[in-house]
């Protein structure tokens, strides 16, 4: 299975923080917040990831991870392999994973959002997967924020809505997700949302309609950092977790 992080956009919420530099590059306590869903990725054995970034931050990138050095495969003890691709407009999730494409090849894959810190371990669901998708679920209290999974009596996943107005649950998709190959077919002909984006909730709910989409809801902490108060609060949760681990 591949990784794919996506870590483009300009971050306009977080102002002046990101004029200079992109978001998935600040630091949350004691280092960038795209180390945090790179080292979840490798921790659950995988060694090979795309990141998907803007032009304008490529260099910086490859100048902080290199090909991948300062990560290490607890599978192989060997450093695990970073590549890079570019995403010329910011137009969508969906978009990002298919600029991806050519290096997933024929592989499944583990897509990212690289503002996304979870606490929940992954590696079973990773090293488990074989085909259609999975999501990860979990309860927020400002559902409206996010894509928003409707729930039948059987507890599955019956439709995936993008930032609805009036939520009809409380579980948030989180921005990891796992697919097999056939989700880049699933791109052809995929319309841009009102907000002009190739929505990743649009795949999400295709896998639903042929019976493919498996959901997970997580436990622990989700930071999806996009705000001053999610990146103060997940550098708060660090620090904390940091301290205790120390004592
Ligand atoms: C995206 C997805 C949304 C998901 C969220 C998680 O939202 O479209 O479904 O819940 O990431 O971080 P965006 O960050 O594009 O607003």
């Amino acid at each position: 299975m591949k990784g794919v992080i996506l870590a483009g956009g300009k971050g306009t919420r977080l102002y002046p923080l990101t004029r200079v530099t992109n978001k998935h590059l600040l630091p949350v306590y004691d280092k960038p917040i795209i180390y945090y869903s790179i080292e979840k990725l490798v921790s659950a054995g995988i060694d090979r990831i795309m990141i998907v970034t803007a032009p304008e931050h490529l260099d910086n990138y490859v100048q902080l991870l290199g090909s991948g050095e300062n990560f290490i495969s607890p599978d192989t003890n060997k450093q695990i392999q970073i590549v890079y691709g570019i995403q010329n407009e910011a137009s969508g999730i969906a978009y990002g994973l298919y600029i991806a494409r050519e290096y997933v090849g024929h592989d499944n894959c583990v897509l990212y959002l690289g503002d996304n810190i979870i606490e929940d371990n992954l590696t079973e669901h990773i090293r488990n997967f074989r085909h259609g998708a999975t999501v990860f679920l979990k309860k927020v209290p400002d559902p409206e924020r996010f894509g928003v999974a409707t729930i039948d009596k059987n507890n599955s996943v019956k439709e995936i809505i993008e930032k609805p107005k009036n939520p009809k649950s409380d579980l948030a998709v989180v921005g990891v997700y796992l697919y097999d190959n056939t989700v880049f077919e699933k791109m052809v002909g995929q319309p841009a949302s009102k907000r002009g984006e190739k929505e990743i909730t649009y795949i999400n709910n295709k896998y639903i309609k042929e019976g493919g989409l498996h959901a997970v809801t997580l436990e622990k902490e989700w930071f999806d950092i996009g705000t001053f108060d999610s990146l103060a609060a997940a550098t708060n949760f660090m620090m904390d977790k940091f301290k205790n681990e120390k004592k």
